[in-house]
């Protein structure tokens, strides 16, 4: 049975191309199989998982139960807000509690860089990453890019471009590892103040002209612009950053060329991105959540039974 060289997927940075791989080619199985009209499959009978998730999100905590659900795991939720974190109890004594319930496999989301790690060290259940902080999220890279080697069937030369608030974002961070070990063509683009310093040491291009970087690439992937991260002001208004840096229907068919547009979601429309770009034949925006499921079933499937 294929499994993954390691017991947890905590981020992009350290796992193997070959990882990638198996984990695309185990999800394209998965696919076809969550578009027949009988969607489930008995591969993790038996094993117990637990979402535990600090922060809030839509997309990632369904996609990941629901992907627990075809393979007809035995699945709880966790929610720090309606939970005894509020009455002070630690990471690690909450975990080692949903441990103790005979839970094999953890998928978190932490506001911390580095809860998912700090847990890897602690404890024997395997471990997803389903985004810490401002550090990875690395399903959503992988479902990125295998949603890219779907659409333009293959990812190794293509053009990717990641367009808007790269310095708050863990999946600008998972998608240029992920990018980079798929031997794709990375330019960042967006305000000076939304770059880091560091970011071109990480094999990119890095861009400030929004139409240079469009007429360049082959995918724009629009991050949202994060203001709840941001304790400081990046830029004079959301109305000036959407003239400068929003993706409309009229920047898009001004090309004259495809173009694949994704957004990892939750879009704020008429920020980054218009309403009629989101909605247009240029977007795959449905299609990286349908494929997140495909991705994360393989991701589990993947590691179960590898923790010691
Ligand atoms: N893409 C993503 O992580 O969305 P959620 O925050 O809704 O999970």
């Amino acid at each position: 049975m294929p499994r993954l060289s390691q017991p947890h997927l905590l981020g992009i940075k350290n796992i193997t191309l070959r990882d990638i791989e198996l984990i695309f080619e185990t999800a394209d199985n998965f696919k076809e199989v969550i578009n027949r009209p009988i969607k489930k499959v008995p591969s993790l009978r038996d094993v117990t998982i637990a979402n535990v998730f600090f922060e809030n999100s839509t997309r990632t905590r369904l996609s990941f139960e629901l992907a627990q659900k075809r393979l007809s795991a035995d699945v709880i939720n966790f929610s720090a807000s309606t939970s005894s974190v509020k009455k002070g109890e630690t990471l690690l004594d909450t975990v080692n509690n949903i441990l103790a319930m005979k839970v094999d496999m953890i998928v978190m989301r932490h506001a911390s860089a580095g809860a998912p790690h700090f847990l890897s060290r602690h404890i024997k259940a395997n471990i997803i990453n389903a985004g810490d902080g401002t550090h990875e999220h690395p399903t959503q890279a992988l479902l990125d890019a295998f949603s890219i080697r779907e659409k333009l069937n293959g990812v190794k030369g293509k053009k990717v471009a990641i367009i808007g608030d790269i310095l708050h974002s863990r999946v600008a961070l998972s998608n240029i590892f992920a990018l980079n070990k798929l031997g794709a063509q990375v330019t960042v683009c967006g305000p000076p103040t939304l770059l880091p310093k560091y970011i071109s040491k990480l094999g990119v291009n890095v861009e400030l002209d929004l139409q240079k970087t469009l007429a360049w690439c082959d995918v724009a992937n629009v991050l949202r612009i994060q203001l709840e991260r941001q304790q400081l002001k990046y830029f004079p208004s959301l109305r000036e950053y959407s003239l400068y840096y929003g993706i409309t229907r009229e920047r898009l068919d001004a090309l004259k060329k495809p173009i694949v547009l994704m957004h990892p979601g939750p879009i704020n429309r008429g920020v980054e991105l218009s309403s009629d770009a989101a909605d247009s034949r240029h977007s795959i925006i449905l299609d990286q959540v349908e494929n997140g499921v495909a991705v994360r079933m393989a991701v589990m499937y993947l590691l179960a039974g590898t923790a010691s």
